[in-house]
């Protein structure tokens, strides 16, 4: 059965799609069969982190010309990709209609994949809540800095309060140190219990990396370079941490109809 990790942050810019690739590369390198669903209409990106060029996007399903299947494109290690394309303005923001038609579109991948990464856009847009929302596991990108805690805070408010969501694991990215990242954590997590209904878990953290940086501008993600760097092992963690998480029982449309209320 296929299972689902939304990456979401609320703070644009904080490594959602580096985390989203190189995730889906470690579940891969752990002989899960893995794709990537890029939610950023419009501006989708994580094709180039990989070095692929799709030739067709979810706008493409959405009018009826193409299967989710004949719109997958094969990325790295056999990671597959589904783009939510790039410069279609008249998808930026699809309404509840046709967000519900790509949630159950995606549904004919439940036999090919054990694992569906989702790329959500920055904001707490309504696409960005539903579809962390749809999704088993979330995670939240978090930098140490406060304009990252603010909107990492407001985006897990409107998922908790709007749908319900309330196990969210903390990905703490471009920390210098362990130490340094858990202390980010723990200051999140106080504001977090103080104020919310919500269940944080400190799911590791990513370096602060000139090599991240390289593998971005070079478009090989950093996890097919070498298997013991800091930053792969980092990964690693992180992958291994995501999937012992609690699987969320959100309200509204749910990715491969885990724990579905059907209700539009
Ligand atoms: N661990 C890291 N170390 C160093 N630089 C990083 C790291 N993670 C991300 N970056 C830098 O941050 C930039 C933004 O990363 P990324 O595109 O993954 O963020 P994003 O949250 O997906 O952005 P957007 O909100 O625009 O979708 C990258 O181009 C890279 O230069
Ligand atoms: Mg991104």
């Amino acid at each position: 059965m296929a299972t689902s990790i939304a990456v979401c942050s609320g703070k644009g810019g904080v490594g959602k799609t580096s985390v989203s690739v190189n995730l889906a590369l470690t579940y891969r390198k752990l002989g899960k069969r893995v794709a990537i669903f890029d939610a950023d209409f419009g501006m989708a990106n994580s094709h180039i982190l990989m070095g692929i060029n799709p030739q067709h996007y979810i706008s493409d399903v959405l009018n009826g010309s193409k299967s989710i299947s004949e719109i997958m494109c094969k990325g790295p290690n056999g990671v597959m990709v589904i783009s939510g394309g790039t410069g279609l303005l008249e998808v930026l923001n699809i309404d509840r209609k046709h967000r519900y038609e790509v949630v159950r579109l995606l549904d004919e991948l439940e036999d090919e994949l054990d694992i569906l990464i989702v790329d959500v856009p920055a904001g707490a847009s309504d696409n960005s809540v539903s579809f962390v929302s749809a999704a088993d596991r979330a995670v939240v990108v978090l930098v140490g800095e406060p304009t990252s805690f603010l909107d990492a805070y407001s985006f897990i408010k409107a998922a908790n309060l709007e749908m319900g969501t309330k196990d969210f694991t903390i990905a703490v990215n471009m920390a210098n140190n362990e130490a340094e990242a858990k202390k980010h954590f723990e200051r999140f997590n106080a504001i977090a219990m103080k104020f919310l209904d919500v269940r944080l878990r400190y799911g590791g953290h990513i370096p602060h990396s000139q090599r991240i940086r390289a593998s971005i501008v070079n478009r090989k993600p950093i996890v097919t370079q070498g298997s013991d760097t800091p930053e792969v092992l980092a990964f690693q963690k992180l992958a291994k941490q995501v999937l012992a998480a609690p699987i969320n029982t959100s309200t509204g449309i749910r990715f491969f109809h885990h724990g579905e209320w059907e209700g539009l």
